[in-house]
């Protein structure tokens, strides 16, 4: 049996605003992987800075941190046998545009900027998002 591992996934503004949180948790629930705990809430700015600080200098920062802080997001903490690598196999690629059909992306988002979901991308990262999300 592959070892639990944890990941911090989080549905953005643009699907709770929506209306698709319930079609996104059924799909992670249906993939075998565990949602061990689960909050709506609102993304602070100090959050939201943390969060995406390995992209500060990017030309689109701004508009990243104004987004996800535009509305309510659902925090959740995912896990299962390599749950980092899994969510994001179910979430598709960052680019809705690239994001193959039957995924997240692919099939909610049209725009690189308002992309649906985040999902941890390592699980050192992962342990420190929650931590951010949840403390
Ligand atoms: P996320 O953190 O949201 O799960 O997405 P990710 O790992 O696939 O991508 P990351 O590089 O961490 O980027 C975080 C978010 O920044 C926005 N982004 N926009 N305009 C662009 O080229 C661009 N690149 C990234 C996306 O909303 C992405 O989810
Ligand atoms: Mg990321």
């Amino acid at each position: 049996m592959a070892a639990i591992e944890r990941t911090y996934s989080m549905i953005k503004p643009d699907a709770v605003r929506d209306r698709h949180m319930g079609e996104i948790i059924t799909r992670i629930e249906r993939s075998g992987l565990v949602i061990e705990r689960m909050e709506l809430a609102q993304v602070t700015p100090e959050q939201a800075a943390e969060n995406y600080r390995h992209l500060a200098d990017k030309p689109f920062y701004q508009d990243l941190i104004d987004f996800i802080t535009s509305g309510p997001v659902v925090k959740i903490v995912v896990a299962g046998p390599a749950a980092v690598r899994k969510m994001r196999s179910l979430m598709g690629a960052t680019d809705p545009l690239e994001a193959a059909p039957g995924t997240i992306r692919g099939d909610f988002a049209l725009d690189v900027n308002s992309n649906v979901i985040h999902g941890s991308d390592s699980p050192e990262n992962a342990e420190r998002e929650i931590k951010l999300f949840f403390d």
